[in-house]
């Protein structure tokens, strides 16, 4: 019997609905681990509100998974931002370079240059990467005919670090597609400087080290005024917020600040085992696979980076179970055989009533398959993605909640949000829920990590002149 095929609301749960009704059952059954019931999600965000009190407090009890970092941004744009900026971009497997111009605030001029990062620069000695960052800023500047002039910096650095001062980061670990030797524990200003004077040709001061989540809370500020929460969604995944310097026992008397961005780094929340309350042994299977293991908890349940890889290996337990395709495994067996574009593309059949983008994805697995396969194979895409959304959006409420803003306005990039057809719908669906009566909006601030880090420049420089204006009275 073949199946009627009709659109589906990305907001609504999957269904999963065969012409096999055992089938249909077992199915279900094997990946009911995957769906979050109302008591996983309520222990979720007590566990996260318990790992936040933690990370803010003087004398926890117990280390936290959840760093609560101090950005040393205590301000956002004020429309004063005036002057010419660079600003890098490091994160994933390219590396910007870019030049804004700012008059009154806005942005009159950007230059943008993309350099691919090599894994031998993404694994080797740490002292070649920033080498190599340098380069590419020289090549930047002499190709834009920017030399003979001072540049200030702006550095965004998309991985964990503990901040000094807003020129100061320590690397706390590496993530993603990252592990260069000699990093962790050093300050990434320092050794970018150190590469930057070894080439004598270029003259730039690094105001700025900030992750990328707060470079896009800058941007956000930039764009709509009430933007106090920001995420990435994307290969990695962590967001940060405007917090009460009061609220933040551990640098009681150390600021003077009312408010400062928080940067959370929740893509480690659970990697003190809190969470391992939802883990499956897909999580695990993952994570055993990973550049990093036992590492990054919460962003490998969901990440661009992993998302697919979480796919193929559920995909790979129903195919060894005789679920699916008829018991063949075609090259599930690959690690990256499926990546997280694939599994958004299957969404989108979804949301269609379509088959032929799931056809292909199996197709290049080698995977034979009848509708019953495609069937699974959608509702597997649907779950993992719904679980992932579910996740980001429950720490979401939490934290509209913690601030009772009158509107608070969510600045978000990243490839997952930009690219998954489910993510934004639902996500608006779900913190509705979650923190209801909290007026929101979700707002794409593309190239936050760009040019938020410009912007952070120019903070820093305003800081700069407001503290030596207070020293000099
Ligand atoms: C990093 C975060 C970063 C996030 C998004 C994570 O792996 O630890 O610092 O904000 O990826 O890029």
């Amino acid at each position: 019997m073949k199946l009627k095929m009709t659109a589906v609301s990305p907001t609504t749960r999957p269904k999963l609905t065969l012409s096999n009704p055992e089938l249909e059952r077992k199915v279900m059954e094997c990946l009911s681990p995957l769906v979050l019931t109302e008591d996983q999600q309520q222990k979720v965000r007590e566990v996260f509100l318990d790992e936040m009190r933690l990370g803010l407090a003087a004398n926890p009890e117990r280390t936290s998974s959840l760093l609560m970092e101090n950005t040393f941004i205590p301000e956002l744009p004020d429309g004063t931002e005036n002057g010419e900026y660079l600003a890098l971009d490091l994160g994933g497997t390219h590396f910007r370079v870019i030049y804004v111009r700012m008059k009154n605030g806005r942005f009159s001029e950007e230059v943008v240059d993309y350099f691919h990062v090599p894994s031998e620069k993404r694994l080797g000695p740490g002292q070649d990467l920033f080498e190599f960052l340098a380069d590419c800023i020289a090549e930047f500047v002499q190709k834009r005919n920017l030399g003979g002039r001072n540049f200030q910096l702006g550095f965004t650095f998309s991985f964990p670090m503990t901040q000094k001062s807003l020129d100061v980061g320590i690397l706390v670990s590496w993530t993603k597609s990252f592990n260069c030797p000699g990093v962790v524990g050093e300050d990434a200003v320092k050794m970018l400087n150190d590469a930057i004077h070894k080439r004598k040709d270029l003259d730039i001061t690094v105001k700025a080290i900030l992750n990328d989540t707060t470079g896009t809370l800058v941007m956000g500020a930039y764009m709509d005024k009430r933007c106090a929460l920001a995420m990435i969604l994307g290969t990695g995944c962590n967001g940060c917020y405007i917090e009460k310097v009061e609220r933040i026992e551990k640098w009681l008397g150390k600021h003077l600040e009312s408010e400062m961005i928080v940067d959370i780094e929740w893509g480690a929340f659970g990697d003190n085992g809190v969470l391992d309350f939802i883990k499956t042994d897909w999580d695990r299977a993952v994570d055993d696979q990973s550049l990093l293991v036992h590492s990054y908890t919460f962003e490998k349940y969901f990440a661009g980076k992993y998302l697919g890889d979480l796919y193929r290996e559920i995909l790979l337990t129903l195919t060894k179970k005789g679920l699916m395709c008829g018991g063949k495994i075609g090259n599930l067996h690959t690690h990256g055989a499926i990546t997280t574009t694939s599994v958004s593309r299957i969404e989108s059949d979804t949301f269609k009533g379509l088959l032929e983008e799931t056809k292909m994805v199996l197709n290049d697995v080698k995977l034979n398959h009848d509708d019953d396969d495609l069937h699974i194979a959608q509702y597997v895409a649907g779950i993992i993605s719904y679980r992932g959304i579910t996740l980001v959006s429950l720490i979401t409420g939490i934290l509209l909640e913690r601030m009772q803003r009158n509107h608070c306005t969510v600045a978000i990039d990243g490839s997952l949000f930009k690219h998954h057809p489910r993510f934004r719908p639902l996500m608006e669906k779900l913190i509705s829920e979650f923190a209801p009566g909290r007026s929101f909006d979700l707002r794409l601030a593309h190239d936050g990590s760009g040019k938020g880090a410009a912007l952070a420049a120019a903070i820093a420089e305003r800081l700069e002149q407001k503290r030596s204006l207070t020293n000099s009275n």
